[in-house]
């Protein structure tokens, strides 16, 4: 009986551990969505749509927009404060 207790409290403790995550993650992206749509489908042409792309990628992307090594007036701003774990 112990044990099925545990489990259980393992499972709630990871359960809400992982909504902690993605609710942060969506505070992080409010900004995100003004231009690139909140779910992802971007309203202007000349913005990428995000939605469908391969998380590593856009990971990788982040990345170059934070360091420079890609070049964007609109998101390198945008990536500069970003950590790797908010990336
Ligand atoms: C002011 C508008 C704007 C905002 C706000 C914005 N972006 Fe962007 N984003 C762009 C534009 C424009 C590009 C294309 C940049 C380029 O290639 O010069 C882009 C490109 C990207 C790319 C690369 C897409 C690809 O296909 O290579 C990613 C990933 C991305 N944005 C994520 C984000 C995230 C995450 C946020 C919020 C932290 C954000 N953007 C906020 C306009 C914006």
């Amino acid at each position: 009986m112990k044990k099925v207790i545990f489990a259980i409290l393992l499972t709630t403790l990871s359960m809400t551990g992982q909504a902690a995550d993605i609710d942060e993650g969506k505070k992080k992206a409010v900004s995100c969505a003004g231009c690139h749509g909140v779910a992802g489908i971007s309203a202007n042409p000349a913005w990428p749509n995000l939605a469908g792309q391969k998380e590593l990628y856009l990971a990788e992307q982040m990345k170059a927009f934070r360091s420079g090594a890609r070049a964007s007036a609109l998101m390198g701003p945008m990536a500069k404060p970003l950590s790797d774990e908010d990336i």
